[in-house]
């Protein structure tokens, strides 16, 4: 089934677990994740950055393909563009049948944020898309932006820039940050700040840079609230470490069964996270009805 976040996010805030939100830029990547919500009984958004459609996956190749796999299963899965910061990249990917955006306009002053994002959420709904903003900046681990404490999401402009913009989730900065964290340190996060937020914005809460920051964290961030969870990546060095040993141990691999290498790595981590974060077992359906375990 594909779907925009919407349905999907409302369910995970009500019942208290997160939904993965998986970087994709190609067909091996698609399997692997719809493949791996299937098996969970998991809903599952993709989502795929300006630079990455730039680079390798086009959205006019992408979401046809995507949309097909999806209808092809019986567990939500949503199309989201992640990190999207012009304005031509998002209506590229209305057009081209993305289910999701997110505007990302934290690295501008606030009103500029607020307008910018109201702006992208209007035409997005009317289009039938769902939205996410990001409010405060989550960075890159490796600059150190995950310490920055002026950085953090403030609580009280939370939820006059949701009131503003009619977003349907928020971005959150409260530690996380994109990327390796250096030397593997596990970040610390702001759990008092998440329990604010959460309680003065009731509503579906993201943690970007879902990679690295440890499973107690996660859990953790979970239970206080967050509902959707970004993750890229561990994912993609989990695929090439695979696909790195494969060709090790056998030099003139097939290029088939090396591209499969990776897929059913990133299958098995994709499926150990949905477990971390509770969407596993949440959708059983019999034919094509929904009914929920519990
Ligand atoms: P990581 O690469 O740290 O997992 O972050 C992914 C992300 O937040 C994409 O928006």
């Amino acid at each position: 089934m594909f779907q925009s976040m919407k349905n999907m996010l409302f369910d995970a805030d009500k019942r208290k677990y997160a939904v993965m939100a998986i970087n994709c830029v190609n067909m091996e990547q698609a399997m692997a994740i719809i493949s791996a919500a299937q098996e969970e009984h998991s809903p599952v958004i993709i989502n795929i950055s300006p630079r990455q459609m730039k680079t390798h996956g086009t959205p006019e190749i992408i979401a046809p393909m995507v949309a097909k796999m999806a209808e092809g299963v019986n567990v939500p899965v949503a199309l989201n563009l992640d990190h999207g910061q012009e304005y031509d990249d998002v209506i590229r990917v209305i057009k081209a049948g993305f289910t999701s955006v997110m505007i990302d306009a934290s690295a501008c002053e606030y009103e500029e944020n607020i307008n910018r994002t109201r702006l992208i959420a209007s035409i997005a709904h009317e289009n039938g898309l769902s939205v996410e903003g990001e409010l405060g900046h989550v960075g890159s681990a490796v600059e150190g932006d995950s310490e920055k404490l002026d950085l953090y999401t403030n609580p009280e402009q939370a939820k006059d820039f949701v009131q503003r913009t009619n977003i349907d989730c928020l971005a959150v900065a409260i530690g996380t940050a994109h990327g390796n964290y250096p030397h593997n340190m596990t970040p610390r996060l702001d759990f008092q700040r998440l329990k604010e937020l959460k309680d003065i914005l009731q509503m579906p809460l993201v943690l970007h840079g879902g990679s690295g920051a440890g499973e107690e964290n996660i859990k953790r961030a979970v239970a206080c609230g967050i509902n959707k969870i970004n993750v890229c990546t561990d994912l993609f060095q989990c695929g090439r470490k695979a696909m790195v040993e494969a060709a090790a141990e056998k030099l003139e691999i097939d290029y088939m069964d090396f591209q499969i290498a990776g897929q059913n790595a990133m299958k098995l981590f994709i499926k150990d996270y949905m477990r971390m974060i509770g969407s596993s077992g949440k959708y059983y359906f019999e034919s094509s009805r929904t009914r929920e375990f519990d």
